[in-house]
């Protein structure tokens, strides 16, 4: 959105004051939809390769990559739950210490996780893999598992080409950063560096598999996207189609309510990190975006890093220029709103149990965090009732789930490579 447009909307909607002209709430919704395709991953050669992502579907959905194998993507990033686990804090093999983000809408994002310890979707993937936490599993046992299961194998070859020699390797193992006597990382000491090499990057072209296959999972249809195509084609019986009360609360959304400064885009979301005042959770001293920074540039497979395929010119740019948050407070990504009926409870440690909850913080800021530092974007909104309920149904309005049903499972075995 133009900074010049954000002022004048400031500047004609303090906390208290009146809602925008018309005209300017209209053009700040007409860049809420439609949501465009998602953007290229040039550190991803496969991204829109439909045999990766097929793979990608394959890996997404299987608990054999799992210590015991009872854990997969789609354990806490359950399809009949908009990819959310409906848990405050998400548990695999042991409980994590953040609530499960969605993934809808996900290749859009430019920064992965609440504190954007990640940069691009497919090293996203590889964290929850080998997370003792999470799947528990290593870079060595998901090779041998590709290696030994023939559809797997197929197509991965078709893919990728070979996959790294593996019959002399053990079984297990993987670097276990400060833990020089870990029994993986003894493992993972018995390979020489060429083969470490080699078998981190086919773990890496698994994480590109599963990034193509997320990439799929697109909400662009909600009654929100039929009324803003409506109002762009002045069309008034297609308005008119639309909720009155979620109408009112999408004007709340882009004016009054000040939403807008950080939700926004047609994912509702910057694509940024803010501190957006939330209570501290139960599990506290979350530190977010600051660690989040320090942890991406140390990460040996951030975009800048041998195993982004634009050779990490991408990574360059957007690495090198990152600064942790001078403004002192705690800041955590500005998640995307698309489909947030179906994803409670809310927030990075589930704090809120429902959008109730969520608009009732943002209008009375009860119990917030002190206000730290310049960002002054949250304040007490004094909203009515009334307009609570519409600011609600706006946001009950950007549900669709629709999807193709074949991704909602793992795709047959024997698809796989063809
Ligand atoms: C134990 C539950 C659990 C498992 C298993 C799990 N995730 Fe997650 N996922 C989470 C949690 C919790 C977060 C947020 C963690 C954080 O910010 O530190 C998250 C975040 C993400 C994100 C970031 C979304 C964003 O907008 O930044 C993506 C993408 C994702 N997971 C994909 C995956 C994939 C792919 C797998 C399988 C390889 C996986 N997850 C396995 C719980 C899980
Ligand atoms: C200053 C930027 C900012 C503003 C303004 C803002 N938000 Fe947020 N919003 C965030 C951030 C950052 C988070 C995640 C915070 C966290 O978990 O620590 C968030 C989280 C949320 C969530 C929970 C999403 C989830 O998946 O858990 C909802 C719902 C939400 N905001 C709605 C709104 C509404 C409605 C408004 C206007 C009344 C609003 N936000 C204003 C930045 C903002």
């Amino acid at each position: 959105m133009k900074l010049a447009l954000l002022l004048a909307l400031a500047l004609q909607s303090p906390p208290s004051g009146t809602p925008p002209a018309a005209g300017d709430a209209r053009r700040i919704l007409l860049e809420l939809s439609p949501v465009p395709a998602p953007p290229p991953d040039p550190t991803n050669a496969v991204y829109a390769n439909p045999a990766a992502a097929l793979l990608g579907q394959a890996l997404f959905y299987d608990a054999r990559l799992s210590a015991d194998g009872t854990v997969s993507c789609a354990t806490c990033h359950q399809p009949g739950k908009s990819w959310t686990d409906a848990k405050p804090i998400g548990f695999g093999l042991a409980s994590v210490s953040r609530h499960t983000m969605t993934l809808w809408n996900v290749a859009y994002n430019r920064w992965f996780f609440w504190d954007g310890r990640k940069d691009t979707l497919w090293s996203q993937a590889l964290g929850p893999l080998e997370d003792a936490r999470e799947h528990g599993t290593s870079r060595l046992a998901i090779l041998h598992l590709l290696a030994e299961d023939a559809d797997y194998a197929r197509a991965y070859r078709q893919i990728f080409g070979a996959l790294p020699e593996l019959a002399q390797l053990p079984h297990e193992g993987r670097p276990v950063a400060g833990e020089p006597e870990h029994p993986q990382q003894l493992a993972w000491d018995t390979l020489d560096v060429e083969t470490q090499e080699a078998v981190t990057r086919a773990f890496v072209n698994v994480g590109k598999a599963i990034a193509a296959f997320e990439r799929l999972l697109v909400s662009r249809d909600a009654p929100f996207d039929r009324y803003v195509s409506a109002l762009r084609s002045d069309d008034a019986a297609g308005s008119a189609a639309y909720d009155a009360r979620a109408r009112r609360g999408a004007e709340l959304f882009v004016g009054k309510a000040r939403c807008v400064f950080c939700h926004d885009g047609p994912s509702f979301t910057d694509l940024e990190f803010h501190d957006n005042r939330v209570p501290v959770g139960e599990l506290g001293g979350d530190p977010g975006r600051k660690l989040g920074v320090k942890r991406l540039k140390l990460d040996p497979l951030n975009s800048r890093s041998v195993y982004a395929d634009d050779g990490g010119e991408t990574g360059k740019r957007k690495i090198t220029q990152l600064v942790v948050d001078s403004h002192g407070g705690k800041s955590f990504k500005t998640p995307t709103l698309r489909n947030i009926a179906r994803t409670a409870p809310y927030m990075h440690e589930g704090q809120f149990a429902t959008l109730e909850d969520v608009v009732h913080f943002y209008d009375t800021l009860e119990n917030a965090t002190p206000e730290i530092g310049s960002e002054r974007l949250i304040q007490p909104l004094g909203l009515s009732a009334e307009e609570r309920a519409e600011l609600l149904a706006f946001l009950e309005s950007l549900t669709d789930e629709s999807l193709p049903p074949e991704l909602l499972a793992p795709p047959p075995a024997a698809s796989l490579g063809r």
